[in-house]
């Protein structure tokens, strides 16, 4: 039997209150604070912490705790301990206001001043924007023009912005620019949940403290790169947002490309926020930019149509609630990149992701070349298994690695084997919401986890060439698949042009 390692052990964040506008949504109820109290749970919230919810739904600092205490067993990721509960909920506090107006800005100043009296926070500020994008930069801009972000006395004040950063180059970069204006980067988290998870984190390490890989990971050994993102969700309620948005801005310039530059990033100098981030946007800006026939050559975009997902009968995307009946927007994406670098030139890299298909699965599988097959005569090159690194990110979260084995008998015969290390069997990490260690790392100023203004703008050029191209193509060229299928054919014509093929969607 094997003894599994404990999750390791870290100092309490720093004091602080933690001001959340949007904090009547979902994001709030479902994740952060779930997440916060796994935090309390684990000892590492400050004793001194304190919450402000901003929004403009009326309601009072009561009934906001009610409603979090409410709420919290329905999104607890572990049981409830109501001395932890009681913790995290010592110091609530409601703000309702419009994000517009300055007065609800002068109210979050009261309130603050008030609990850093009371509460020993020490001045430490930490701002979340939980709210739609929309909200992001009069938020942002509200909050410099008040002074509430300004740092003083030694006390921080950071932001945390969700997701989506801009729906195009020009929106990300106009957003940079404004917050920019008001903060310094080291103030700014732009979050990406993504990764907030363990297995991405393990990219790093597996990168870099094993001496194992880094010797064959460049485009000598390596033949080309999968990254999956495939969700068996539909779009579900969300229909307006997401025709709006699209597998494309709604996955790839984030998760997807956080995913690629970790794999393909060169080796940081130090394992600190500026050289892990500073490498990451560089890959990100040696990715090739596509002209227009590129793009449409190196992409396929695909809607789903009625099918059945894990025995679920699903409409077709055009018929779901709030979506255009007529809509060319992409519920699936694949792509073909390549980045112009000495590590990685040649090697292809395909992104994919998608809405209704077969399982939700995230993975990195990275195919070896093969061997020299002289020596095995009787064993035609196209019966060899294939060399794969499999790094499963969800829900399984493992490293495989396939290889050739002899099958046991007086001749030579080659059969595919694997050897898979699972987390869970050597690992002991309570259930999470994804959001802790981000959450952490914002109150202890750790950011190696969150992107740059830099490595963000990298990801948006090179994914504007796609939608450039889309738009002008409209509805030529979209292609359709089955719900509950691994996709389009057009995709898996899209590697098969070089010969390769995509992993089945397990
Ligand atoms: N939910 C998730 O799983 C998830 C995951 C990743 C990222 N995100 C991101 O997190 C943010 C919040 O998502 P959500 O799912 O919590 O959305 P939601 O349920 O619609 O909640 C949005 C919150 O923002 C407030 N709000 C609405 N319009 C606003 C505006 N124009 N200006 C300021 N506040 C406004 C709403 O409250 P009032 O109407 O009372 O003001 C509500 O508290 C979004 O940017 C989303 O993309 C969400």
């Amino acid at each position: 039997m094997m003894t599994k390692v404990a999750a390791s052990s870290a100092r309490p964040a720093d004091p602080c209150c933690l001001i959340i506008f949007g904090a009547s949504g979902d994001l709030t109820h479902r994740l952060l604070v779930p997440a916060l109290y796994n935090l309390a749970a684990s000892g590492l919230l400050p004793d001194a912490f304190a919450l402000i919810g901003v929004a403009r739904s009326p309601s009072s600092s009561e009934a906001f705790r009610d409603d979090l205490a409410k709420s919290l067993p329905k999104f607890a990721t572990r049981d409830i301990d109501e001395r932890v509960v009681k913790k995290l909920l010592a110091y609530v506090r409601y703000v309702q206001g419009e994000p517009d107006d300055e007065s609800t800005y002068a109210q979050i100043g009261q309130e603050l001043a008030c609990i850093e009296r009371e509460r020993s926070t020490n001045g430490n500020r930490l701002f979340y924007l939980a709210t739609p994008p929309a909200g992001f930069a009069p938020i942002g801009c509200h909050l410099g023009q008040s002074g509430l972000a300004r740092e003083q006395n030694g006390a921080w004040r950071r932001l945390v912005v969700e997701k989506p950063f801009g729906t195009d180059l020009a929106s990300a970069r106009a957003l940079n620019q404004k917050l920019l204006g008001i903060l310094k980067e080291d103030q700014i988290f732009r979050i990406d949940h993504y990764l907030g998870k363990e297995t991405v984190q393990n990219i790093l390490v597996l990168r870099f403290a094993n001496g194992l890989f880094e010797p064959i990971w460049n485009r000598h050994h390596i033949e080309h790169v999968q990254i999956t993102v495939a969700e068996s969700l539909t779009v579900g309620r969300r229909g307006s947002y997401y025709d709006a948005t699209g597998a494309l801005r709604d996955m790839v310039p984030n998760h997807l490309f956080q995913l690629l530059s970790l794999i393909a990033m060169e080796p940081p100098s130090r394992f600190a926020a500026d050289a892990v981030r500073a490498e990451k946007a560089q890959v990100l800006n040696a990715v090739q930019l596509q002209n227009d026939a590129e793009a449409l050559r190196n992409s396929v975009r695909a809607q789903y149509q009625d099918g059945y997902v894990e025995n679920r009968p699903v409409e077709a995307y055009r018929k779901t609630k709030d979506v255009n009946p007529q809509s060319t927007t992409e519920t699936y994406v694949a792509l073909r990149l390549l980045i112009d670098n000495w590590r990685w030139a040649g090697v292809p890299f395909y992104l994919r992701t998608g809405k209704a298909l077969r399982a939700k699965q995230t993975e990195v599988a990275i195919k070896f070349r093969q061997a020299p097959i002289a020596m095995f005569r009787e064993t035609p090159v196209e019966r060899l298994a294939e060399n794969f690194l499999v790094i499963g990110i969800q829900p399984n979260e493992c490293i495989g690695l396939k290889f050739n084995a002899k099958i046991p008998g007086p001749s030579i015969a080659i059969g595919g084997v694997g050897m898979t290390f699972n987390y869970e069997d050597y690992f002991e990490t309570p259930p999470s919401t994804g959001y802790e260690t981000l959450i952490y790392d914002c109150m202890i100023g750790d950011a190696i986890l969150f992107p740059r203004a830099d490595g963000i703008e990298a990801g948006w050029s090179v994914v504007q060439p796609f939608l450039d191209a889309w738009r002008d193509a409209g509805a030529k060229g979209l292609a359709a698949y089955r719900a509950g299928s691994d996709g389009p054919a057009e995709a898996d014509q899209l590697l098969a042009r070089d010969g390769h093929h995509w992993r089945p969607i397990a």
